[in-house]
C-alpha cells in the first residue's frame, strides 16, 4: 500500500497558535496533534484515555513540540469546559481546535439497535461536539484574535450505513452543528468547517476481521483505507490562514467512497 507523502508546512505556519485537539491520545486525533506541532503550534492533547494523553503529549515534545495533556470526557460538559479552562492557563489563549473524539458503537439494525449503545454513540460524537464548541468558542473570542474549528465528521455524516443508526445519525448531526455554529461565526473571525473522512486505518477498525476489513476497502475506489495522516493534512489546511475565506463547509477525504 502507497500513500502520497504529505508536504511538510512551514514551521511557522502556526506559531504562538494554542491548538486543542480531542480523542488525541490515538488515531486521526494523534495524527492531527503531531501535524500542527509541528507547524508550530502549541498543541494540548485531550482524551478520556489519561495514560495515552500523557504518553502522546511526551511524545510531542521529545520531537520540540510545546505540548501537554489533559483528561477530558467530552460527554461531560464541565469536564470540556475545564479542558478549555487548562488550554488557556497553559498557552495563555485557545486559537484552534479539533472536535475529534469519537466512537464507533455497536453493529446492528435500527430495529434491534441497543437503545443504551445509540445513546453512548450520540452524547460521544455529537453532544460531544456541542460541548465542545459551546466551550471553545467563548474562549476563543475573549483572545480576539480570531480562530478556527473543525469538527471530525466522516462520510457517514452525508450518507447512510447500515447497522450503524447512531454513528449515521451523529455524524450527520456534526454537519448540521458546524453550519449552524459557522453561520453565527464567520463574522467574528472564526472560521468552522467539518471534515468527512472514508475509512481510514485507525485502532478504531482494529476490532473487525480480515473479510470485513476487505469489505470496507472494496468500497472505495481508491482501492486501500486513508491513513490518519491524510486526514490530519486537510485538518490543518483547514485551521490554516491558507483557508482564509473555507468556513461552514464540509469537506471529504474518503478516496471517492462516496463519488459512487
Ligand atoms: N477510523 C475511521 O474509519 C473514521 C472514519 C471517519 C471518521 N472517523 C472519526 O474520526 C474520529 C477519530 O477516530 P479514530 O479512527 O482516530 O479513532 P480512535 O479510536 O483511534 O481514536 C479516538 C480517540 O477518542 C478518544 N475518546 C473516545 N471517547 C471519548 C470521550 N468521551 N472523551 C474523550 N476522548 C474520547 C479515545 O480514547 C481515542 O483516543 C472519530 O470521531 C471517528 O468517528 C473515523
Amino acid at each position: 500500500m502507497s500513500t502520497n507523502a504529505t508536504t511538510p508546512a512551514p514551521a511557522t505556519e502556526f506559531a504562538k497558535r494554542a491548538a486543542l485537539v480531542t480523542g488525541a491520545a490515538s488515531g486521526i486525533g494523534l495524527a492531527t496533534a503531531r501535524r500542527l506541532g509541528t507547524g508550530g503550534a502549541r498543541v494540548v492533547v485531550a482524551d478520556y484515555n489519561a495514560e495515552g494523553a500523557e504518553k502522546a503529549a511526551a511524545d510531542l515534545r521529545a520531537a520540540g513540540v510545546e505540548a501537554a495533556a489533559v483528561e477530558l470526557d467530552v460527554t461531560r460538559p464541565e469536564s470540556v469546559e475545564a479542558a478549555v479552562g487548562f488550554t488557556v492557563d497553559t498557552y495563555g489563549s485557545l486559537d484552534l481546535a479539533v472536535n475529534n473524539a469519537g466512537i464507533g458503537g455497536p453493529s446492528a439494525p435500527t430495529g434491534e439497535y441497543d437503545v443504551e449503545a445509540y445513546q453512548r454513540v450520540v452524547r460521544t460524537n455529537l453532544d460531544g461536539v456541542f460541548y465542545s464548541m459551546r466551550y471553545e468558542l467563548p474562549a476563543i473570542e475573549a483572545a480576539g484574535k480570531g480562530g478556527a474549528i473543525v469538527n471530525v465528521a466522516s462520510i457517514l455524516g452525508s450518507v447512510g450505513f447500515a447497522g450503524s443508526p447512531a454513528y449515521v445519525a451523529a455524524k450527520h448531526g456534526v454537519v448540521g452543528l458546524t453550519k449552524a455554529a459557522a453561520a453565527e461565526y464567520a463574522a467574528r473571525g472564526i472560521r468552522i468547517n467539518a471534515v468527512g473522512p472514508g475509512f481510514i486505518d485507525t485502532p478504531l477498525l482494529k476490532t473487525m476481521d480480515e473479510a470485513a476489513y476487505n469489505g470496507l476497502v472494496a468500497l472505495h475506489p481508491a482501492g486501500r483505507l486513508g491513513q490518519a495522516e491524510e486526514v490530519a493534512e486537510l485538518i490543518a489546511f483547514l485551521l490554516s490562514d491558507r483557508a482564509s475565506f473555507v468556513a461552514g463547509s464540509y469537506h471529504l477525504v474518503d478516496g471517492a467512497y462516496t463519488a459512487v
